[in-house]
């Protein structure tokens, strides 16, 4: 495989279940697929149009551009904030779904983690990410979704990739997603 997987993390918390759980993607990735956690999130200015013009988009928004362009596949880790996505990644899709139609997501495989320490495991925003996703032109992998719940019972303050059943949870996620991106490639 030679898919590039932008991932972006849906908390800018230091101590983060959704990063471990964005790093434990980096550590499964298959030979030759190359996963990055993007860790520039917390930089990008909240959307205007108005600065979303030639010259003026801000320096955090180009990065976040130009490395969702150079990837051929998306994986997006959320927590879930007041029932829904978290302002920052819904702010990230934002920015990558203009300029409008080719944004840089669009026909791209995505898939969505979502978790948090309910029993629901973060289900609404999972959901509501899903959908900004497809709007944008993503194409979300349906049948590959995982949600974890109880992250505090789960883990404790262990690192989810020495959990077994999580590990390979997001094994098959991550491969999945790598293989959605190489039959876009090889097609
Ligand atoms: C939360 N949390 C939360 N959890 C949940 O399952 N549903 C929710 O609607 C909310 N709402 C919510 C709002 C805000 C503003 C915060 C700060 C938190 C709890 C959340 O799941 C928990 O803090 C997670 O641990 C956050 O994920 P990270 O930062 O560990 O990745």
């Amino acid at each position: 495989s030679d898919a590039h997987v932008l991932v972006l993390v849906g908390s800018l918390r230091a101590e983060s279940v959704n990063k471990r759980i964005a790093e434990t993607a980096v550590i499964v990735a298959p030979a030759g697929a190359e996963v990055v956690v993007y860790d520039g999130l917390g930089d990008v200015p909240f959307y205007n149009e108005d600065i979303d013009v030639e010259g003026s988009v801000p320096e955090g928004a180009l990065a976040l551009r130009a490395a969702a362009e150079k990837a051929t596949a998306l994986l997006l880790v959320t927590p879930e904030y007041n029932g829904t996505i978290p302002a920052v990644l819904k702010n990230a899709i934002d920015w990558l779904s203009r300029p409008y139609g080719a944004g840089a997501m669009v026909g791209k495989p995505v898939v969505v983690i979502s978790a948090s320490p309910s029993g629901n495991g973060a289900k609404w925003a999972h959901e509501d990410t899903s959908k900004a996703v497809r709007i944008a032109g993503g194409t979300v992998l349906e049948d590959v979704r995982l949600s974890i719940g109880g992250t505090v019972d789960k883990f404790g303050s262990a690192h989810p990739r020495e959990n077994a059943e999580v590990f390979g949870e997001i094994g098959h996620v991550v491969a999945e997603l790598v293989k959605a991106a190489d039959e876009l490639v090889s097609a």
